[in-house]
């Protein structure tokens, strides 16, 4: 590929993300080194039976999260994506991410494919509130039920909205940008090939190979900001 290839060559790009673009935010990510499934077991703090079983654990693990995700910015590979969109309004932007950085670095329309941690619902009224209170000070709604995070958990679905809102995006796309994700958590992991079948050029931005890297024709093998920084 060389240093040839640049955003401004193609109409429709995709960026899908992945926790490893927010590592430059201080944010770890939860495979690899110091990730966070190496310090906590997730079926205690991220899956609904935890956190039917003991909510005001799974709250305290979650407070911990918002308090940590709160305090970190957005690094310059989210700007150089908001950047993007900015030029080319047909940029769309798929996350697996929940810190909402992409939005603070003033990128729009951001699919949230593992929802945020900045919301939360209420599964008796199907209310949905932003808050960015940490540590949330009221974890029941005013029916009575706590509060639930509004991210998907493992064993949960993804919201079908969600879900088409990226299908979409991929069928239509001509630059796949993958960066910063293991590629081991399905459905989001399918993506790849569904751009590949939509004859887009496939591009993985991430320091290590993943499962997934036989699909892209452009490995680029390094940190996420000094890779994009390679394309502008
Ligand atoms: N720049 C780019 N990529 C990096 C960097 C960096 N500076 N540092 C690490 N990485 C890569 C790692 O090599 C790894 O492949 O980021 C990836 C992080 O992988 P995961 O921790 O598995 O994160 P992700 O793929 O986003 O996880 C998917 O799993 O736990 C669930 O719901 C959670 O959304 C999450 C999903």
């Amino acid at each position: 590929m060389g240093d040839s290839m640049r955003f401004a060559d193609f109409e429709r790009i995709v960026f899908f993300t992945g926790a490893g673009l927010s590592v430059e935010s201080g944010i770890p990510t939860y495979r690899g080194k110091g990730g966070l499934w190496h310090e906590y077991n997730y079926e205690d703090f991220a899956c609904q039976r935890a956190f039917d079983r003991a909510p005001d654990r799974v709250w305290d693990f979650h407070d911990k999260r918002r308090a940590a995700i709160g305090a970190c910015a957005p690094n310059e590979g989210h700007k150089i994506i908001a950047d993007v969109q900015r030029e080319n309004s047909r940029t769309k932007i798929i996350t697996q991410n929940i810190d909402g950085l992409h939005q603070r670095a003033g990128a729009t329309d951001v699919v949230e494919l593992h929802g945020s941690i900045w919301r939360i619902r209420c599964d008796a009224c199907f209310r949905t509130e932003l808050s960015n209170e940490t540590p949330l000070g009221e974890r029941r709604c005013s029916c009575g039920r706590y509060w639930r995070p509004d991210i998907v958990w493992f064993e949960d679905a993804l919201h079908d909205k969600t879900v088409r809102a990226a299908e979409q995006a991929l069928v239509e796309c001509d630059l796949f940008v993958s960066i910063g994700t293991s590629a081991v958590v399905y459905p989001a992991a399918a993506m790849p090939q569904i751009a590949q079948r939509a004859g887009a050029t496939l591009i993985e931005i991430n320091p290590e190979e993943t499962q997934a890297s036989h699909l892209y024709e452009h490995p680029l093998r390094g940190p996420a900001s000094a890779m994009l920084r390679t394309l502008i």
